[in-house]
């Protein structure tokens, strides 16, 4: 796995995925297909803009022009789809991009690795895609799935358009599903980052509804590791899920970002409930575990500690996205390249 086309490699995940493999593995190259949405920053990886092993280009996955003429100019060995709308949030005011991007672009990128002959297709998918748990019980690779948001039902068709491209085509493609994600160059608009941010401004922490949803935590450099075992370990038509062992409420999880900021309770706001809010995720990683040689190893509170770390090193990252300033790199950065 050598020659890597990488999708939505300028989000959170993927810009840690690529920090990764790139340090990880000298011989690996990286080329990274990002349409720079809001999610999409280009200054996560600044430091690769001149390494041999990292191309950028703008694009869009949906776009089939594009996607079969990088897979018929280079010889990738293996695509690995993170490009996606991934809020929630976002995705209850408007499901449209949702559609086009996590289902149209994932069948684009599907039809190009099955005619480009792509030993290795690798679908980055959620737990959410099995819905919502009860009190107890886990999320298994055969937990059916149930998805509850336009988000994650356009997650859980993709996972169903890899499914079959494997079942029809013989696609060798493998579907990872991973647990809530933190970590460094997470857009602040998910619980974690944006609460951190706003503590650290003294502002106001919304909990949807009573906090008492729960989510399972996991470091997004277990996720990356994940990724990258399944990708080199993983057998072609399987599905993997990933997950960090750290269930926690909301409010749990609120009460102790805000003591390890040294940062009053009183910032809680209790605001009106998410629609079809999902009452609990919690993974079964066993499969994992015995079949990839996979397990988390991040502690959730050391995890926690360096990621808040990192946001209080990295304000002036989380100002140039509030303030719009970020969206303006690209320009600066190939504006006049493209000019020339
Ligand atoms: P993100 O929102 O931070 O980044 C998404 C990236 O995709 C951005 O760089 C954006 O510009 C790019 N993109 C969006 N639409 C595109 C398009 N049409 N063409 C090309 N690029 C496009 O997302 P993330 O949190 O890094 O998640 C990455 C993947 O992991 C997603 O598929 C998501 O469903 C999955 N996932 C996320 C989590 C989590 O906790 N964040 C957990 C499990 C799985
Ligand atoms: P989020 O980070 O959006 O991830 P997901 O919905 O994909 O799990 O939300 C995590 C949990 O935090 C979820 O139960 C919704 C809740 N939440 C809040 O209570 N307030 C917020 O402002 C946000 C963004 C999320």
């Amino acid at each position: 796995m050598k020659k890597i086309l990488l999708t939505g490699g300028c989000g959170f995940i993927g810009s840690n995925f690529i920090r990764y493999q790139l340090s990880e593995y000298p011989e690996v190259s990286i080329t990274n297909l990002d349409k720079l949405t809001y999610a999409g920053n280009l200054e996560n990886l600044k430091e690769f803009e001149s390494h041999s092993g990292y191309t950028f280009v703008k694009g869009d996955i949906t776009d089939q022009d594009l996607v079969n003429s990088l897979l018929k100019s280079n010889r990738f060995d293996a695509v690995i789809n993170f490009a996606a709308e991934s809020h929630v949030d976002r995705s209850i005011l408007d499901s449209g991009p949702f559609i086009q991007t996590n289902i149209v672009g994932t069948q684009v990128l599907l039809d190009a690795a099955r005619n480009h002959k792509i030993e290795r297709f690798l679908q980055v998918s959620t737990d959410e895609v099995y819905g919502s748990l009860g009190a107890e019980g886990l999320f298994t690779e055969q937990t059916p799935l149930a998805p509850n948001s336009p988000y994650s039902a356009s997650k859980a068709a993709a996972d169903l358009l890899v499914r079959s491209y494997v079942k029809t085509f013989d696609l060798p493609a493998i579907i990872t599903r991973c647990s809530n994600n933190y970590g460094p160059y997470q857009f602040p608009e998910k619980l974690i980052p944006l609460f951190i941010s706003n503590a650290l401004e003294d502002q106001p922490v919304p909990i949807y509804g009573e906090g008492k949803n729960v989510r399972d935590w996991i470091h997004v450099l277990d996720h990356c590791r994940g990724i990258d075992a399944a990708l080199r370990k993983g057998e072609a038509g399987q599905v993997y899920n990933f997950g960090g062992n750290a269930e926690m409420q909301n409010i749990e999880i609120t009460r102790l970002l805000l003591k390890l900021l040294g940062k009053p309770e009183t910032l809680i706001q209790y605001v009106t409930d998410r629609p079809g809010h999902d009452l609990r995720y919690a993974i079964d990683c066993r499969k994992a575990e015995a079949e990839l040689g996979w397990k988390p190893e991040m502690e959730f509170h050391a995890g926690l500690e360096n990621t808040i770390k990192w946001y209080q090193e990295n304000r002036d990252w989380v100002n140039r996205i509030r303030s719009g300033k970020y969206l303006q790199y690209y320009d600066q950065q190939y504006g006049n390249r493209l000019n020339n």
